[in-house]
């Protein structure tokens, strides 16, 4: 069967919504700081609330999607023929309406009759039960119903049939049905080739989870009164296996991609395995970037958190297209391949911010590019160092050759050279050299203690860490409080606030929306206070002092008690515990990501620095 991804994501949502099911779209990739998540990594996420029990929109029970999902765990992977930074999953779910004898019957179906898959040949995993949870025969009783044969049919354990989200508590969870197909009809090998078999011959296709348990720590369950169904499919490996391909990078998603490297650089995919290597990892790093930089919370390559994992990405991209000597400026052309032509139809908000994306990839190549060829340089004379100690050494007979960069000189490159400890790595591994990255953490938290600019050791007003970043971000608060104050008057007031590592959230009293020139204008006052390179003074007086000097903000204290107020030139003047950055050149840059309603007459606004 040739299918199409367009076609693909009809075939699924349709078939869901035929039989009831609402599409409920696609949330955020990114996660708002709140979950706890940096990046959406199931369809489930963002539904915990309601597998849990509490009633969707609408009472609606039956739901389906196609969601895009992060995992960074792999990104050392990609390269390879089947792994991929971002990835959709196809999904669909029951919120305490229907069970086993449905799910199981639709997804026959849907193997079977959309997709004609041969049900002789379909095999089926379910949970062999423990001592904390029951045996699933009431799935496997439904599948030898619909016709799947018994010999097809394996009962597993835990580590194989059973679905939840790591490291977490008061999740749903829950028993599953993996879904397998073989790829050839013989056998790779003699005797044992199932689906256990390491050959790859079955592809697992999809699951079916019966979140139907509540975990609670200590691998204990708690049975749920709603029994749910959490189904995902992964749509790159569906597209795979039903185009007959192993290897992703040769599906709809990918093909114009590939084609414009190979057009631009004269060679051919999958003829030397070092540049089609490259070419993957260039393919899967730009199409996440647009992702990321697309999304609805949109971020921007910075230092820290998700910000810092996009730089990885994008700078790793940029040194794949160097090594095969694609020009780093065609990179902004396969984005916009994705943007136009692949993911068009699915995701419209990237047309419509292409522009901005396309900028933001090019300010990064910019960046990168200044420092690269130095770094690359810096990389040779370090290398050169460790090659020379070893010659020396080898004329010692007890000689022990030391392949490892040091700390510092990693921290040299990623703090002179913006390269990411994670590429130095990736660089030092394909000549044959280790990275001391205890080294490199040290160094690191060094010139972290040495950048500190806080005084204070009390954190206060929602900061979640004390990071120089936070720290930086908090003073960006009062900057943009200062400016909204100027546009809008004294009456504005802080209504709360949040700050993660990677942005901040800040809400005040406000009836409307920002127009798009009030947005510019605010960020124009904020980005002039950085440039003006303000010092940041911590003052301590009476607060009827601070009060009679025009000092403003939240404050519970006596008239006579000494409160701590931070004076930012004559931008702003506010009574606040800290702790402060200490001159609002350390913000670098400020950005509006997003605002939004929080209630009747409370707006909030999320903004990063430093990107
Ligand atoms: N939550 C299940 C998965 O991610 C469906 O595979």
């Amino acid at each position: 069967m040739k299918i199409t991804s367009k076609q693909l994501r009809d075939l699924w949502l349709n078939f869901y919504i035929s039989k009831g099911h609402t599409n409920i779209g696609a949330v955020s990739l990114i996660g708002d700081g709140e979950t706890g998540v940096m990046f959406n990594v199931a369809g489930m996420q963002s539904l915990l609330p309601y597998l849990l029990g509490k009633p969707y929109k609408n009472n609606l029970t039956r739901l389906t999607n196609i969601q895009g999902c992060m995992r960074t765990v792999d990104i050392d992977e990609v390269g390879d023929e089947s792994h991929f930074t971002f990835f959709e999953m196809m999904g669909n779910w029951s919120l305490g309406d229907y069970f086993k004898k449905e799910k199981t019957a639709w997804t026959f179906e849907l193997l079977t009759k959309v997709f004609g898959l041969d049900s002789n040949k379909i095999c089926c995993t379910v949970f062999a039960g423990d001592k904390n949870a029951a045996r699933d025969d009431e799935t496997a009783n439904y599948l030898l119903q619909l016709g799947i044969k018994k010999e097809n049919i394996f009962f597993k354990g835990k580590a194989d049939n059973w679905w939840e989200l790591e490291g977490t508590t008061n999740t749903p969870c829950g028993p599953d049905n993996e879904w397998f197909y073989p790829l050839t009809d013989q056998p790779n090998h003699d005797g044992k080739c199932d689906i256990d078999c390491k050959c790859g011959r079955f592809v697992e296709i999809g699951n079916d989870v019966y979140m139907q348990y509540k975990k609670l720590g200590d691998g204990k369950y708690e049975p749920l009164k709603n029994k749910n169904v959490d189904t995902g499919f992964g749509f790159e490996r569906m597209l795979m296996f039903l185009n007959g391909e192993k290897d992703g990078y040769k599906t709809d998603l990918f093909a114009d991609v590939i084609a414009y490297m190979e057009q631009a650089l004269n060679i051919k995919y999958g003829e030397n395995s070092e540049q089609t290597k490259s070419m993957r990892i260039i393919a899967d790093h730009i199409r996440t970037s647009v992702m990321l930089i697309g999304d609805e919370n949109g971020i921007l390559p910075s230092n820290v958190g998700a910000g810092y994992i996009l730089r990885r990405i994008l700078r790793r991209a940029i040194r794949h297209a160097k090594k095969i000597n694609l020009p780093t400026q065609n990179l902004l052309d396969l984005a916009k391949i994705y943007i136009q032509k692949v993911y068009n139809q699915a995701y419209p908000n990237l047309v419509e911010k292409q522009d901005y994306i396309i900028s933001s990839i090019a300010a990064e190549i910019e960046k990168f590019n200044k420092t690269l060829e130095l770094g690359n340089k810096e990389f040779e004379k370090v290398i050169l160092g460790i090659e020379r100690k070893n010659q020396f050494m080898r004329s010692n007979p007890n000689f022990v050759l030391d392949n490892t960069i040091s700390g510092k000189a990693a921290f040299r490159l990623y703090d002179t050279f913006g390269f990411p400890i994670e590429l130095t790595t990736e660089m030092a591994t394909e000549r044959g050299y280790k990275v001391d990255l205890n080294g490199f953490n040290e160094c690191f938290k060094q010139h972290q203690e040495l950048a500190r600019t806080t005084n204070a050791g009390v954190f206060k007003g929602g900061l979640a860490d004390n990071s120089q970043a936070t720290t930086c971000l908090h003073t960006a608060c009062h900057l943009l409080l200062a400016g909204l104050r100027k546009m809008f008057g004294t009456g504005i007031e802080q209504k709360g606030s949040n700050i993660t590592s990677e942005r901040l959230r800040f809400d005040f009293n406000f009836e409307r929306k920002l127009t798009d020139e009030e947005v510019k204008q605010l960020e124009d006052f904020v980005n002039n206070a950085i440039k003006s390179a303000i010092a940041v003074e911590r003052l301590e007086m009476p607060l009827k002092q601070a009060k009679a000097q025009g000092a403003y903000g939240i404050h519970k204290a006596a008239d006579d008690e000494i409160v701590s107020v931070y004076k930012i030139g004559d931008v702003d003047f506010q009574i606040c515990g800290g702790p402060h950055a200490k001159n609002t050149s350390e913000l670098k840059n400020f950005k509006i990501t997003k605002q939004e309603a929080v209630s009747a007459g409370v707006r909030r606004i999320k903004a990063i620095i430093n990107f």
